[in-house]
């Protein structure tokens, strides 16, 4: 393995000693995340800033890694790996979502990829619920009529908005974080109803949650729809415009999973249009691109990707992405 010359995110060029092994980390994160990397005597480089990394830099740093440390907006594709070269050996992503890397061109390279299941799920339900709550319950208006100095005292009929007991939460996707949303809207005296390729009666059984075998029936009894399918291509605009056309006009829709299960100008027609009750987005198409539409509509609440944005569980997906690192390298 050529341990030839490479430069640290100071842009000073090093040499490592032969044997030392190098892991990029394609955006600035805190020290104490890194840590458990360099006690392992790994040369750690992570990029200066908080931005995205553009392409061409990408395979530049990467070129000689053993590892690669990177977020859910870095395309990990066969070119990224090609430009890593033969150390490389695993590919850890700070997201539960794999869909910005290409894992056949990871599997066919021998290249181990890691991702953070289990910690942020009961983060990305919790920002569901606060995005549905919000959107159920009008908070914006009400937020928007004291900052504008416009309430006027106790009123029995202002701003009033949807009650939730009682109605039909629809799940797309019965995976760690749609049970998780599905198990608090029981909290909140909803009923469930689910649907994906196959049951999972040892999820929905414990939640009284019934599994629709057709999207469309379940679209069509749906209340509030809530997204959680990976995003593949066969979920690529899961809910079209035919779709969310068979959604019963008062429904909301919830995505805090890949904005393009969506398909967003479809979403925004819809809402524009008065055909939807709301929705409560954390995620959009082309991020961080959110259609100015959608921040003029009173029953919409949008987030900057912020589902699994505490702190305990960002650190607890620093926890998993370097210690599959250390895994994969054998320390
Ligand atoms: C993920 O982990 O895939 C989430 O989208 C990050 O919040």
């Amino acid at each position: 393995m050529d341990h030839g010359r490479v430069r640290r995110a100071d842009g000073a060029a090093v040499t490592d000693p032969p044997g030392r092994e190098r892991v990029f980390v394609t955006r600035s994160l805190p020290d104490a995340w890194l840590a458990p990397l360099r006690d392992a005597g790994l040369e750690v480089e992570a990029a200066a800033s908080d931005a995205a990394m553009p392409g061409p830099e990408l395979r530049a740093r990467a070129a000689g890694a053993s590892a690669l440390l990177v977020q859910l907006d870095d395309h990990v594709d066969a070119d990224v790996l090609d430009a890593a070269g033969p150390a490389l050996r695993v590919v850890a992503t700070f997201s539960v979502g794999t869909d910005h890397l290409d894992l056949e061109a990871c599997r066919a390279r021998g290249v181990a990829v890691v991702h953070t299941p289990d910690v942020l799920t009961d983060a990305t339900a919790d920002q569901a619920w606060a995005l549905l709550l919000a959107v159920a319950r009008r908070l914006r208006e009400g937020r928007a009529l004291i900052a504008g100095g416009d309430w006027d005292g106790w009123s029995p009929t202002r701003l009033l908005g949807t009650d939730l007991g009682g109605r039909t939460l629809a799940i797309v996707g019965l995976g760690r974080i749609g049970t998780a949303v599905a198990a608090r809207a029981r909290a909140f005296g909803m009923e469930v109803a689910y649907h994906g390729p196959r049951p999972h009666p040892e999820r929905a059984e414990p939640l009284a949650a019934r599994f629709e075998p057709d999207l469309d029936a379940l679209l069509e009894a749906a209340d509030v729809v809530s997204l959680h399918a990976p995003l593949t291509a066969a979920t690529h605009h899961l809910l079209d415009a035919r779709r969310l056309a068979l959604l019963p006009p008062h429904a909301i829709v919830v995505n805090v999973g890949r904005g393009a299960l969506v398909d967003e100008r479809a979403l925004v027609a819809a809402l524009t249009a008065g055909r939807l009750g709301g929705a409560a987005l954390d995620v959009f198409e082309d991020e961080p691109r959110v259609p100015a539409e959608l921040l003029g509509l009173a029953n919409v609440e949008v987030a900057p990707h912020q589902g699994s944005a505490t702190t305990g569980t960002r650190a607890a997906m620093a926890a998993l992405c370097t210690r599959g690192i250390l895994e994969a390298l054998g320390r």
